[in-house]
This record gives C-alpha cells, structure tokens and sequence, in this order.
C-alpha cells in the first residue's frame, strides 16, 4: 500500500453548492490556480453536465491548471460522462469522477429504481467512462448507509470495469470515526479486487466529525485519498476541512506515517481567498486558519511561548502561511511590489491593462489607509474581476446623509447593462437608506436573508468587507464588497449579489 496520502480537493464543486456559495468562473479560476500552487493532487472542478456555466468553468480550468488532476463530477449516465469528458479535454491530467446512490432510501425513494438496475447501471457507466478517460472515480452516494452486501456487489463490479478510485461518502454526515473507518475496512477485505483501486473518503460534517471521519478511514480503512474543501465550505453544516487534515497528518506524521504532496504555506492564503470570494467569513476560533489560531491571550501561555516556542505550538504559523502575510504594502510601494504581491496570493491578472488598473485602486486605497494588507488586495482583485465578468449591474458611486434625529437619506448611482442610472430613497440607517436607493430602480423583490460587515484587517482604518445574502424565487446568493467606507462596502455587495442572482445558472444538483 503507497505512504502517500491524496487531497481530493472539491471546494469548486461540492464546497460551491453551499447555498449563497456560486462563483463566477473568473473567481472559481483563481481559486482553481490558487489550489494548483497549494500542490493539491486533485480539483475537482465542477460538475459540468449541470449546467452551461459549470461545463465552461470546468474547460477554464481543465485549460490552465497543468499541475494537479482536474476532474469533473457526472451523474452514471452517457450524456453527463459524455459532457464532463469533453469539458476535461484541455487537461493535462483529467479525472472523470461517477455517482450513483446505492442506499435503499435513496434508490427507492430518489431514484426509484430497483438494486439490480443500479447495479446495472453503475458497471454500464464506468465501462462508458473508460473508454473516454483512464482515470475513472466512482462514488456510491449515500454509500456509508447502503447494505454492505449490497455495496460489495457493485463496487467489485466497477472495479472490474476499470474503475481506479472508489470514494465511499457519507454523504449526510451520520457517520462515528471507529464505525467508519471499520466499514471502509471491511469492504477492502470483502471485495476480492479491492487492490486494483485506491479508496477514498468523503465525509460530510452535520455532527462535526467530518474530519475525524475521514482521518479514520485513512488510520483504520487503509484510504490513501481525502476529499476535503478550504474552509470545510459545503452544504449544510460543510465538508471535510481541508487545511485540518493536512495538518493533522503532517503534525502527527508519527501516527499516520503518510506523506503529503501539499505545499503548506499556501493553506492561509486560500483559505482567504475562498471566504472573501464566497462570502462565507472564517471563524476567529477555527484551528489552522481562524485568526486566534496561533494567537496566545494568556499571559501564562505567552510566557511559555517567548521562553520556548513548543510549550503551547504544535504547528509553526508560517508553516501555514501566517508570517508571509506579514509583509503589507504602502502608499510608497510600486507598481513591481504590487505585481509581486498578486502574484504570490495566486491572483492572475488577464493583462498590464488589467494590472494598471488595479494598481490605481491600490494608490487610491493607500491614500487613505497607510498599510494595505493581502485581504486588501485579494478585495481589490475581487473588484477587478467583478467589473471582467460583463456584470449587468456596477458601483459608480454614492452619497448619503445622515444626522441624529433625522431620517438618512441616500442617492446611489450605478450602470445597469453599461448605461448609467440613479436610485435614492430614506432609510432607517445610512446603509438601509442606499440599499432601498438601488432597489428602488432595479425592483429584484429579493429577501435579504443576511448582512454581516467584518473589518478586513482588524482596525477602524481598515476596509469593512460586507456579505449581503439575497434569496428570490429558491435561488440564494452571497454577494461581497469592500471599501473603507462601509456604506460603499454595502451597496457593492448589493450589487454584486443582484449580478449573481441575475445569471440564470439553471443547476442540477448533485444530491437531493
Ligand atoms: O456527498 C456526496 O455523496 C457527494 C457525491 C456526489 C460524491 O458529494
Ligand atoms: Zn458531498
């Protein structure tokens, strides 16, 4: 059995249907270089039968990252194989990755079919796939509440198709570490070829054990891949952390004894860039990447720390990317310093035009902040990539006024497909007042279902990231933006949930 533990990483995919969580293919191609440079084995980068937009996101990505696998989710039928395998052509290295779910409920209930005809139906699909790609991954969904004799049956029948990994999910998070693990090894011990495949988990987190799940179907199962998102992003209560589960194999190698192929210091890095992309703020308290993670408040742990450093740290923070993001940026710094910058937050500008302007945000930004942190600048490329993606709506600017014991009054102007318009309207802050300005012209109808605004670097000099979470008819999207102004911060963010709310992304879902 190989001592090399693969990182499946699906938070382009599984962490995106999140609701609120969908990125632009622009923002899923930044993170998509940003996981590439993380040295992640495989991205899983969307699921492109689902969706026009998802299928060229998918070839984006399959065009441009030549270091990891890219793969491709797919129902087990001809036209989602046929789909994902044409997406995957560009690939370097591609993967197609089948599903189909083998627990009584789901065939009964969702599916409607009987075991036999699943049975069926999963050796037919991966005998397809492999005459497109070699490198095939097949998940019985829900596999971790199917009947395993049932499960036995048809995993051994797509590994005799050509099947090369076998992802086992607990797609509803119900597992319990020992129990999981011990199924994982039961079925590699039943199953007679189970040697002709790698075994993979994927575990969901709706009781928080996702993590200790998967990292004991790798001690106890004998799995040699995880399938895991940045931040744990995912449905529901999220995926298996990422960032996490490196850790916890490479900090506690003694253990595990597995290698890892992940370059580290990327992990914070990423991690910011998927919560500034989607919206979804990390919490202060959460291990690797949440701001106290390293931090040490106690006076007794801070003495221990300075006196020797492994008293209270069983990581090193710049092991994981915290001291690289030191370095700030400032009104003096040039426009090299600044390129340099982007490109090791793994920002890929298209052009010097692109550059330019970004760079002038920056002067703008410096101006008026004297140090300009990564999330600064991650916010600024947000902004830049935002203005690329052709969006209906866009920030000019605002104006508001508000005074104790007076009513705030606001007047946004903004470009609705390119033409400039005007909104104003009253409002119970100067916030609610510059919200109602813009939706008094575009009249969405949506239902704010979230605001939350967060200081980017921590200071009232800081920029106020806001997330604004609009729902309209069963649709749900996160929209973020920044600026040092927070009532410009909110209007951006309105804006750009509207722009997402506006693409008609017509899905399929992978579960439910
Ligand atoms: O959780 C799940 O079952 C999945 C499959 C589609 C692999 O995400
Ligand atoms: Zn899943």
């Amino acid at each position: 059995m190989t001592d090399k533990l693969i990182i499946f990483d699906t938070t382009l995919r599984d962490g995106e249907q999140s609701p609120g969580a969908s990125m632009t293919k622009d923002e899923k191609l930044r993170i998509a270089r940003q996981l590439e440079r993380l040295k992640v084995d495989v991205i899983e980068a969307g699921f492109a039968a689902s969706s026009n937009g998802d299928f060229e996101c998918v070839k984006a990505i399959a065009e441009v990252v030549k270091d990891s696998t890219v793969c491709s989710l797919a129902r087990a039928n001809d036209r989602d194989i046929s789909r994902a395998a044409e997406a995957l052509k560009p690939a370097a290295s591609g993967r197609l990755h089948l599903f189909l779910a083998t627990s009584a409920l789901h065939m009964e209930k969702k599916l409607r079919m009987t075991p036999d005809q699943v049975f069926e139906q999963a050796k037919l699909s991966v005998r397809f796939a492999k005459n497109l790609m070699g490198d095939i991954e097949f998940s019985p969904e829900d596999g971790y509440r199917s009947d395993p004799d049932f499960l036995c049956r048809v995993l051994e029948a797509v590994i005799n198709e050509g099947a090369t990994t076998i992802n086992v999910p607990d797609t509803v998070g119900y597992a319990i570490p020992e129990l999981y693990g011990n199924f994982i090894k039961n079925l590699r011990e039943r199953i007679p070829n189970s040697d002709k495949a790698i075994w993979s988990v994927h575990c969901h987190n709706d009781l928080g054990m996702a993590v200790a799940n998967s990292l004991a179907g790798v001690k106890i199962g004998g799995a040699r891949q995880v399938e895991c998102t940045i931040n744990g992003l995912g449905e529901r209560a999220g995926n298996c952390s990422l960032e996490e589960v490196v850790m916890a194999v490479k900090t506690r190698k003694d253990y595990f004894g597995l290698d890892l192929g992940i370059d580290t210091q990327h992990i914070l890095a990423a991690s910011r860039m998927v919560s500034q992309t989607t919206g979804f703020v990390v919490q202060p308290n959460k291990a690797v990447v949440g701001a106290n993670a390293f931090a040490h408040a106690s006076g007794i742990h801070q003495d221990g720390v300075l006196k020797a450093r492994d008293t209270y740290e069983i990581m090193r923070a710049e092991d994981v990317g915290w001291s690289a993001n030191k370095i700030v940026l400032g009104k003096l710094s040039g426009r090299n310093a600044f390129k340099q910058r982007l490109l090791e937050l793994g920002v890929a500008m298209e052009s010097e035009a692109d550059i330019n302007n970004a760079f002038a945000k920056f002067k703008e930004l410096a101006d008026r902040k004297s140090e300009i942190f990564d999330e600064d600048i991650l916010a600024l490329a947000s902004d830049e990539s935002a203005s690329h993606d052709n969006e209906q709506y866009g920030f000019v600017s605002l104006s508001q006024h508000s005074e104790t014991g007076e009513r705030p009054q606001a007047s946004v102007v903004f470009t609705v497909a390119g033409k400039e318009v005007k909104g104003e309207s009253d409002g119970n802050g100067p916030v609610d007042a510059s919200l109602k300005a813009i939706e008094s012209h575009v009249k969405s109808g949506a239902e704010m279902v979230l605001y939350s605004v967060n200081a980017i670097s921590g200071s009232t000099e800081s920029q106020g990231e806001v997330t604004v979470r609009l729902q309209n008819s069963g649709r749900v999207v996160n929209g973020v933006g920044a600026d040092p102004d927070i009532v410009v911060a909110s209007a951006k963010a309105y804006l750009s949930a509207l722009n997402k709310l506006q693409s008609k992304a017509d899905r399929v879902a992978a579960q439910g």
